[in-house]
Order: C-alpha cells, then structure tokens, then sequence
C-alpha cells in the first residue's frame, strides 16, 4: 500500500482492532467454560503433534484438537477471505484441507490472496488451489492439503460425504444452495458456510443443521441444542417480519447476489455501469417484500458494485471469525455463530443475525 490516507489508515486499525478484540473474547469464553477434564484423551495424539500445538492445546483442550486433527475440511472458491480462513485453520491443525477454484491466477485475484507470491511470469497457468495449495503445504507439514478440480455445482452428495466442513466463496446463490442441500441430504452431518467479502463489507452464513453441544457454567453442565435453517429456508424468510434495526447489509448483499443470478453473471461481476439497474432491482424487491426502502441504502449499494474486489483487512477480520467457527464446530466447544455474520469496517461493527423461519 503506498498511499494512506488518514481515514484508510483509521478503518485497518479499527478493522485490526476488532479482529483482536474477537479473538480475545474467544478465548476467554474457552477458559472460563471448558478448563474442566480436557486433558482426559490426549494420549491419542501424537507426540509430535502435542509438541506442535502445544500452545493451542492449552487452550482449547487435547480434546478438541484431537477432533481438529480428525477433521476433513473443503474449501470452494480461493480469494483472500477464503485464503485468510484456510491459514487459519491449517496453522490449527486440521486432519485435511481440500481446496477447489480452477480459475487461473489474475492480477485482480492476486490482490487480497496473500498466499500466492506477488512475483510475475511464475503462475505457468497454474490454477488459484494449485498456488494456493503449494503455500499452505509450508505453513504446517502435519496438514494434507490437496486440489481437487471441477465446479461446485458438478459435485454429487457422494463427493460432499468426505468432508466434515464445507466452506464456499465466490458462487451463484443457486450454487449455494445446491451445494448447502447436498450436505444435508448426507446422514452425518457437514457443516456449512457461505461467505463473501465486498467493498469493506463481508457475509457469513452458518449452517450446522440440528447441533447439540454442552457447555460448563461454574458447577453446572448446561445441554444446548440449536436447529439451524437451510441457506434457502433462511432466504425465504419474508423481510417484512425482521426486527427493525436488522443488518442493511444482508438486504444488500440479497439484492446484488439476484442481480448477478438475473443477469447470469458470476460472483463479484459487477460494476459501477449496473448500479443504475441494481437499484431499480433493489426498489422492485423492497416493494415486493413490503419493506421500506430507507433499509436498503443506495449508498451502500454503491459502495457494493464499485468495489466488488475484497479489502485485506476485512479478509483478515471475516477469515478470523469463520476459523474460529469453523474450530468450535468441530470441537464442540463454544458456542456456535446462528446464523449470519456481517462486519462492515466503515463503521467496524460486527453484528450476528438469527434468520430462521418460524
Ligand atoms: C420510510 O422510512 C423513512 C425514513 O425512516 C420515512 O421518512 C418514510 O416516511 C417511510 N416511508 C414509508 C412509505 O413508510
Ligand atoms: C474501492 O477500493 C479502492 C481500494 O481500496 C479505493 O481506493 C476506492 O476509493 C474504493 N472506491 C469506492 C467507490 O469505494
């Protein structure tokens, strides 16, 4: 970066800040909840794994990170969010990391991945998970991360039934869907996100079906059990019954995500040009859900399509939140986000919104 201005510099400090602030209160739950009987099952790691993650281990228990090292992670769709997500969880020591995005490495691509090199003429054609692929291998040995090839629409229920998480970035809201529909057809359950970054602006949506954990408050072991909506029951929740200080943002990212599916356009193909269609799209909806237009900002419609590319330091904050959900999930401590996400680091608020139907 090399000139910033004031007002950027304040947004990355703000947006660094949260992040921290995030994490610290992560880790505080954990050690207030769960300092109970977690060294219990540390025989079944390796030795060289409790060298490694010895640190985390004193943290999160031996427990959980010998479910991490048991657990098989698919990520679909290699931009900087989904990049800051993947170190994450490969530094925490996942059993397996699958990476899938055939699309080869472009300037535009380049600019918030901070795993492939900033180096020229070196991509050879290379695929955005081949060169992701080959940095993440670095940052950890003891992780498998591997490629596989097609388009996330083209995976069959059978493909999805090999992993425990499944994250997907950068699609069509009906591949979302699909790919979301898929993993709840499979008798175990997949844990599923979406997650998207735009402008200074980043989504995640959760869902872990019907999730039961328990969690230790003072003496006292509480059973918690939440039932998660699909993406598209979550969806066809009619606007007009949210509460009214709801995020604006996820009205903004429905509206911009059907443009894209009315115009068949890709994620993130959008410009300042649609912005003009992309607000009578916005007024059409608002009129159809009964909503009052004033949610919806044009404002931040505009912020929306005249930067569809990521902000590093949103990639970092979003990519910090869904590791963190991603480790609970699977550890079974903590209690998991329900069911949307949003950070907008204009502002630096991180707000969580349940959408269920019901
Ligand atoms: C919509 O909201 C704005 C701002 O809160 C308000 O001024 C306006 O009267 C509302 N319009 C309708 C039709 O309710
Ligand atoms: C888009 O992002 C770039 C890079 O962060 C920034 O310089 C530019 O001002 C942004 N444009 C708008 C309209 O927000």
């Amino acid at each position: 970066m090399h000139k910033i201005q004031s007002s950027k510099a304040q947004l990355i400090y703000s947006a660094l800040l949260f992040g921290l602030s995030c994490l610290a209160l992560f880790f505080m739950w954990i050690q207030r909840g769960f300092c109970l009987g977690m060294e219990r099952d540390g025989e079944e790691l390796t030795a060289q794994e409790t060298a490694l993650y010895d640190r985390q281990i004193r943290v999160w228990g031996a427990d959980a990170q010998r479910r991490l090292s048991k657990a098989h992670v698919l990520v679909y769709g290699m931009k900087g969010t989904v990049a800051e997500f993947c170190k994450n969880v490969v530094l925490a020591g996942v059993g397996s990391l699958t990476l899938v995005d055939d699309r080869v490495a472009t300037e535009e691509a380049l600019s918030s991945n901070f795993l492939i090199p900033p180096v020229e003429n070196v991509y050879g054609g290379k695929t955005l998970a081949e060169l992701c692929c080959n940095s993440l291998k670095d940052f950890n040995p003891m992780v498998r991360v591997s490629v596989e090839k097609g388009d996330l629409s083209s995976f069959g229920v059978e493909f999805f039934s090999k992993f425990d998480v499944v994250v997907v970035s950068c699609c069509s809201l009906s591949a979302k869907k699909l790919a979301n529909d898929k993993c709840r057809k499979l008798s175990k359950r997949v844990a599923f996100y979406a997650v998207d970054c735009r402008d200074s602006c980043g989504e995640v949506f959760v869902d872990l079906q019907d999730y039961k954990y328990s969690k230790k408050k003072q003496d006292e072991t509480i059973e918690c059990d939440l039932k998660y909506p699909s993406f598209e029951d979550a969806l066809s929740v009619p606007w007009r019954s949210f509460h009214k200080r709801m995020s604006k943002l996820y009205f903004a990212m429905r509206v911009i995500e059907k443009f894209e599916e009315a115009e068949g356009r890709g994620a993130g193909e959008v410009s300042i040009a649609d912005l003009s269609a992309v607000l009578k799209l916005k007024k059409d909806l608002c009129t159809g859900q009964s909503l009052n237009e004033s949610h919806v900002p044009d404002t931040l419609l505009e912020r929306l399509v005249t930067n569809a590319t990521e902000f590093p330091p949103v990639c970092a904050v979003i990519g910090g939140i869904l590791g963190q959900e991603v480790i609970k999930a699977i550890s079974g401590k903590g209690d998991p986000l329900k069911n949307f996400f949003y950070f907008d680091a204009f502002d630096g608020k991180g707000i969580i919104e349940d959408i269920s139907a019901n």
